[in-house]
């Protein structure tokens, strides 16, 4: 089994309700499945659960390349939606074409408001998966379609924002963001539910894959933070005991 956890995963053992629990995917190892709940249970509460992903939309993430972009951009593709994403270099953007990314931006060199207007011909953006937070809101309003949400699952940027409320009412926008630690059990295990159903045999049928980029021991853990920090990694960094 795998689980989903309300925290402490660097434990070697750890009790959780039973909701939390979901069989490995068959075809997955026990150390790759570890790299599957958080990830795919927080795209899939947000982007669909939450968001309302819909066949034919325009889905951007932003930190294309990170754990939760990769898991982002292959729930898109599986919904067919187009998807946009940003990332900080050429080769990280490579990786998210690989994974099904249509839209690239290099949010170093390139504003991601124009490429994705340009990109779909001025529709701009259904849903924005946003990790980055304060900084990016006003832009993440801009690239809005009509009746776009905003989904904010991270605040790397920085948390405090200043908003045209006239952008938020112009698309009839909907900002949203949450915390699946923050959920009760009872929410947890909705949203492992819908996981285990709708995620899980995109996996075992090959076409949602995890993304892996290495796996430490448990005792090369400052090696991984480090890795992590460096922003050396695309998709998971897992630590085994
Ligand atoms: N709310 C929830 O329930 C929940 C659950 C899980 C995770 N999270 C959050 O989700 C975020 C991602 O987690 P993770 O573990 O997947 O992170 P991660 O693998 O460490 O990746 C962080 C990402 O941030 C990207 N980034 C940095 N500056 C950026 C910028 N200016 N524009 C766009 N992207 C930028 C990096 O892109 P480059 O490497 O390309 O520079 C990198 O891909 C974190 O903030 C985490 O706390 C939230």
């Amino acid at each position: 089994m795998c689980a989903l956890l309300s925290g402490g995963g660097y434990a070697e053992r750890v009790a959780v309700p039973a909701g939390q629990l979901l069989q490995v995917p068959a075809g997955v190892d026990l150390v790759t499945a570890a790299a599957l709940p958080e990830v795919f249970c927080t795209v899939w509460s947000n982007v669909v659960m939450t968001a309302g992903l819909r066949k034919g939309e325009v889905l951007l993430v932003h930190g294309g390349a990170s754990g939760i972009g990769t898991a982002a951009i292959q729930i898109g593709r599986a919904l067919g939606a187009r998807v946009a994403v940003t990332a900080g270099s050429a080769a990280k953007l490579e990786r998210c074409r690989e994974l099904g990314a249509e839209i690239l931006v290099n949010y170093r060199d390139d504003d991601f408001v124009e490429v994705v207007r340009e990109a779909t011909g001025g529709h701009g953006a259904d849903v924005v998966l946003d990790i980055m937070g304060g900084p990016y809101l006003a832009r993440n309003l801009d690239v809005l379609a009509m009746d776009g949400r905003i989904t904010i699952i991270g605040t790397l940027g920085g948390r405090d924002a200043q908003v045209n409320l006239g952008a938020v009412m112009k698309t009839r926008a909907r900002v949203t963001g949450s915390l699946l630690r923050r959920r009760t059990p009872a929410g947890k295990a909705a949203v492992v539910a819908e996981v285990c159903e709708h995620v899980w045999p995109l996996i075992e049928s090959g076409a949602v894959r995890p993304v892996v980029d290495r796996v430490l021991p448990m005792a090369q853990a400052a090696e991984a933070h480090r890795v992590l920090e460096a922003g050396e990694h695309v998709g998971k960094v897992l630590l085994t005991t």
